[in-house]
């Protein structure tokens, strides 16, 4: 099988490419490293079975061979990243999605759009199910993720209307792991930096907005399971743990034996309060819910910040 990720570079993308190639299929990898980074793929460069196309997905894609199946993940997906990235962002789900999703049809390939549950804006129902459409304000900063990604998903599922393209969507709730970068600005990279230099743990607002954290590799066994069904309506993919900020950050700070103190700052605008996601689809479905707990995910997370911290000193 010949899998195509876009956004491969990426956080996620780099370990479903570590996960396919495992599996012994060949992978391209597309990719304009704008929040990605090379080293996350680096392992596989002399990898026969690997190829690296370093290149935005808005421009046209024509591939040397056949691909049986394309996980189109390219997206800042950080905050941080697509307030800076506002006009890329939204041109990656646009002209992107569409490149990819006619790739996969002259391919005749199966199409996974990697969306978001930020689709859901600041809900108003909790937990989140697929049914729900979703509380987004069209104009604000947070838009050009939200709307591009509600846009992707309305254009794969027009793909999929038309053309009987096999598409997947699935809504990926707040998902952690080894290969965050550090200035992401996403919480759990955020804290545990923070938390092991004993500087200040940054806050914003008051702390009891909650949120539900899935690690990397539950994640990516859900990814694979959802790129094997027939099912061209959104899945939620998550862990339903809910967690106040404030109840990560002491989490983070016992685990990292830290001594930081809090700091308090004003919650960015449409900061959404509640985030849990609603699975029974995706437990029906794919047969799949997360196993990782929380603790041992940022016992992981943190070996690998120390880890990486340790090796930046000594390229010093
Ligand atoms: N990590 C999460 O918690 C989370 C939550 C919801 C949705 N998602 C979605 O999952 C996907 C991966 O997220 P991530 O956390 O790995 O982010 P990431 O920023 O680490 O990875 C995104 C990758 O896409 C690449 N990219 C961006 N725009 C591109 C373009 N125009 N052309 C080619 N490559 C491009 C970046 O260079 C990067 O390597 C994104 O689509 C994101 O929206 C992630």
């Amino acid at each position: 099988m010949k899998v195509l990720i876009s956004g491969g570079a990426g956080f996620i993308g780099s370990h479903l490419v570590d996960r396919f190639l495992n599996e012994g299929a060949k992978v391209i990898v597309v990719d304009n490293l704008i929040t990605g980074l090379k080293s996350n793929i680096a392992a596989h460069f002399n990898n026969k079975d690997f190829e690296f196309i370093n290149q935005d997905v808005c421009e046209s894609l024509p591939t040397k061979d056949k691909v049986d199946l394309i996980l189109h993940l390219a997206s800042p997906a950080s905050p941080f990243d697509y307030l800076k990235y506002p006009i890329e962002t939204m041109r990656t789900a646009s002209i992107g999605t569409f490149n990819m999703l006619e790739l996969a049809r002259k391919n005749g390939a199966r199409f996974l759009l990697a969306s978001t549950s930020e689709v859901y804006g600041d809900p108003q129902i909790h937990p989140q199910t697929e049914k729900y459409w979703g509380n987004v304000n069209p104009v604000g900063p947070r838009s050009v993720y939200d709307e591009g990604k509600r846009f992707a998903e309305a254009l794969t599922a027009g793909f999929y209307r038309k053309y009987k393209l096999p598409v997947v969507i699935i809504r990926i709730f707040n998902t952690y792991g080894p290969r965050m970068r550090p200035g992401d600005g996403r919480v759990i990279p955020t804290f545990i930096n923070q938390a092991l230099r004993n500087e200040p743990i940054s806050i914003f607002g008051d702390g009891n907005q909650t949120r539900s954290f899935c690690y990397v590799d539950d994640m990516v066994e859900g990814i694979c399971r959802a790129s094997q069904v027939n099912h061209s309506q959104p899945i939620n993919l998550g862990n339903p743990r809910e967690y106040t900020i404030l109840q990560l950050a002491e989490i983070v700070k016992n685990l990292c034996q830290s001594t930081s103190q809090y700091k308090f700052l004003p919650l960015p605008q449409d900061d959404p309060q509640k985030r849990k996601p609603d699975i029974t689809k995706a437990k029906k479905l794919l047969q799949w819910e997360p196993k990782i707990e929380l603790e041992q995910g940022l016992k992981n997370v943190i070996e690998w910040f120390k880890k990486e911290n340790q090796s930046i000193l000594h390229k010093r």
